[in-house]
């Protein structure tokens, strides 16, 4: 009878796709926290004054601030910059100070069912100790530090004990590969590594200390490696380098006081991909990116952190873990649920028996969850209560309406707003989102911008403002949780964001389009950006793994659409010498990228190719393999060398495809 209920809901979808607007349901509006309009208005009459509001309104100052903006040396913005401050008593101590310390900031659940809820009080105290051990391995004010663990509570620890004592934290998600984790080390200087002995996914455990330590070699800044043991994975420990986490926690004076830290002090990088091979180190800084995650985590997702529990079911190692499951939620006094496994393991219906378990209210996804849930089918979320829901997010790409309506109807029950939130590792805060008691929403568009914040489209070639219509999306005015520089790379900073349009406007690298109301749709990079699965990959960075691989001469990669995961990367590979092709040899290729960068950023599909289109100069035309990849007619041939390579191509394309 399944093929029935979902023919029905097909049609219940499609009858729901005519409706244009889904405005905010009364009882949602009447008890939002902002239902008037009029913030609106209030940001736009003078923002810089609005965002000092929020930064003293929403933070607990050591220093409060006493300007906004300091747009003195742009596009080296600064904020709230004569203002004291620090992150880990802005998330810990101001709550139990407030007597709300046994609330339960994280409803921990472990992949085979394992619960474990940490209060406030308990993270202050894990926090100050691990702050203490950090100072004893000689770690202080301005250092870095990697974080590479799984979804488990020490990697919040983990990362406020460094902003505690003025350590920036370097999280390089648990997806990526032990060399992935080497390369980043190596770009920040990091003076300390913490990790674990074995990441547990869907039932297996990986050794992740042991990969850490086969990739790491010697790099000469980082001095410690501390262990925390988690799966009961047997690790080699190095003497004098490597310590266990529980032991030095153990060994350590629970007070730390927290370091006061200047607005501007670096909080964090976090890397992430550009037009390149090499990751982007973007650089936060503390009062702005504070102000930026309180403030749009408490109204865009309406947060009564009395009553919400709210869950992000994102890693913490992408800037959403960062800003809405660590800094956000825990400056909020938010209760929160922290789901170490995956979505199919131990049975599809594991999210959904996790709302119910703890009541969430607010869930905040990617789309290319929703979609699989799709493709599982709705009687599985109906086998459990989801009635304490009250609000849904979505964030990491573009939401197509089906998606949308059916995370409507089959999980919000018609009941929740939809908040489709745009922004980027760059951007630190959510930038263009609806607010949940106010804005009419559309299916797929991510509406007008948050208060205090300023978008444009403008056409490719003028960057003159496009009322209505199709161009490039660009942010035209300083906001406090902006990227402050690449780290170590001043220049690749104004020159990525703040060259096209000048040191005034920062370029987005994605385009978008305006419509008759003025809500914005955003529709996909500009750049060599894919976005498999909501996670940033640069096909320069694909390219020079697989061409890492012995029997391959060169590569292109492309990103494809994909109903799955957006999109997925597709590798044009032309081998060496006379080499033959085979399955065999695609698995290698696929082995190379698992190896250099990690498993989600394996092709999907790989073409042989003979030759690769070029231009006279030499240079790959993707844009060709684009179009074919996507069934489209070809652009413009003329400037090729060789223009019957593309005809071999056309020829080739689907013959060797291979699923994940
Ligand atoms: C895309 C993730 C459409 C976009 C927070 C952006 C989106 C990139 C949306 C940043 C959305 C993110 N609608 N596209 N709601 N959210 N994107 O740095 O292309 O991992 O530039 O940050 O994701 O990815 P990042």
């Amino acid at each position: 009878m399944a093929g029935e209920v979902s023919t029905d809901l097909e049609r219940e979808l499609g009858e729901m796709l005519e409706q244009e607007r889904f405005e905010p349901p009364a009882e949602f509006r009447e008890r939002a926290l902002w239902s008037d309009p009029a913030v609106y208005d209030e940001a736009a009459a003078d923002p810089e004054a609005w965002w000092l509001r929020q930064a003293n309104e929403l933070l607990d100052w050591e220093e409060a601030p006493s300007e906004g903006l300091d747009d003195s040396n742009p596009p080296f913005y600064r904020w709230f910059a004569d203002g004291k401050i620090n992150a880990s008593a802005n998330c810990l101590d101001r709550h139990v100070a407030a007597g709300i310390g046994d609330r339960v900031a994280y409803h921990w659940r472990g992949e085979e069912g394992e619960e474990r809820d940490v209060t406030y009080a308990e993270l202050l105290a894990d926090t100050q100790r691990f702050a203490n051990a950090l100072k004893g391995l000689g770690v202080g004010k301005g250092d870095v530090v990697g974080i590479y663990l799984p979804m488990i509570p020490e990697v919040v620890v983990a990362m406020l004990a460094c902003a505690r004592i003025g350590a920036m934290h370097n999280v390089v998600f648990g997806g990526f590969s032990a060399e992935a984790v080497r390369e980043r080390m190596e770009f920040s200087e990091a003076k300390a590594l913490v990790t674990v002995d074995g990441a547990r996914r869907k039932g297996k455990t990986a050794p992740i200390k042991q990969q850490v330590d086969e990739h790491l070699g010697v790099l000469g800044t980082l001095k410690t490696i501390v262990v925390v043991r988690h799966a009961g994975t047997d690790c080699p420990m190095q003497e004098g380098r490597d310590r266990f986490y529980d032991e030095l926690l153990e060994a350590a004076d629970p007070e730390c006081l927290p370091e006061p830290m200047g607005a501007e002090d670096p909080l964090f990088i976090l890397y992430t991909s550009g037009s390149t091979a090499k990751p982007k180190g973007i650089l936060h800084t503390t009062g702005g990116y504070l102000t930026g995650v309180a403030a749009t985590h408490r109204y865009v997702f309406d947060l009564k952190p009395e009553s919400d529990v709210y869950w992000c079911a994102a890693d913490v190692g992408w800037v959403t873990g960062h800003s809405y499951i660590v800094y956000g939620p825990l400056l909020n006094g938010a209760t929160s649920v922290m789901w170490e496994g995956a979505p199919d393991y131990p049975s599809h219906g594991i999210w959904w028996e996790l709302v119910d378990r703890y009541g969430v209210t607010i869930l905040y996804t990617a789309p290319t969850a929703i979609r699989t849930f799709i493709k599982w089918g709705a009687d599985i979320p109906a086998e459990s209560d989801l009635s304490s829901l009250r609000l849904l997010g979505s964030v990491g790409e573009p939401i197509n309406p089906k998606a949308w309506l059916w995370y409507h109807k089959v999980i919000g029950a018609e009941r929740c707003p939809i908040v489709d939130t745009w922004w980027q590792t760059e951007t630190g805060a959510i930038m263009i989102t609806p607010l949940p008691g106010i804005t009419a929403t559309k299916p797929g568009s991510a509406t007008t911008p948050f208060p205090g914040v300023a978008a444009e489209v403008v056409g490719e070639g003028d960057g003159e403002p496009v009322e209505q219509g199709q161009g490039l999306l660009i942010l035209t005015r300083p906001w406090p949780s902006m990227l402050r520089t690449l780290y170590k790379e001043e220049e690749r900073f104004v020159e990525t964001y703040f060259s096209r349009f000048g040191k005034e406007t920062y370029l987005v690298g994605d385009a978008a389009r305006r419509d008759e109301d003025g809500y914005l749709w955003v529709i996909g990079r500009i750049d060599d950006v894919v976005n498999v699965s909501g996670h940033r990959l640069s096909t320069a960075e694909v390219e020079s793994a697989i061409v890492a691989h012995e029997k391959v001469a060169e590569a292109a990669v492309i990103g494809q659409s994909d109903e799955q995961t957006g999109q997925a990367i597709c590798a044009f590979v032309t081998l060496r010498g006379d080499t033959e092709h085979s399955e065999e040899l695609v698995e290698g290729i696929r082995a190379v990228v698992a190896e250099r960068i990690g498993k989600f950023a394996r092709p999907k599909r790989t073409v042989w190719a003979d030759e690769l289109p070029k231009t006279r100069s030499g240079k790959i035309m993707r844009r060709l393999l684009r179009d074919i990849a996507e069934g489209r007619a070809l652009g413009d041939v003329t400037t090729l060398r060789d223009p019957s390579v593309m005809e071999e191509l056309e020829a080739k394309i689907g013959a060797y495809e291979d699923e994940d």
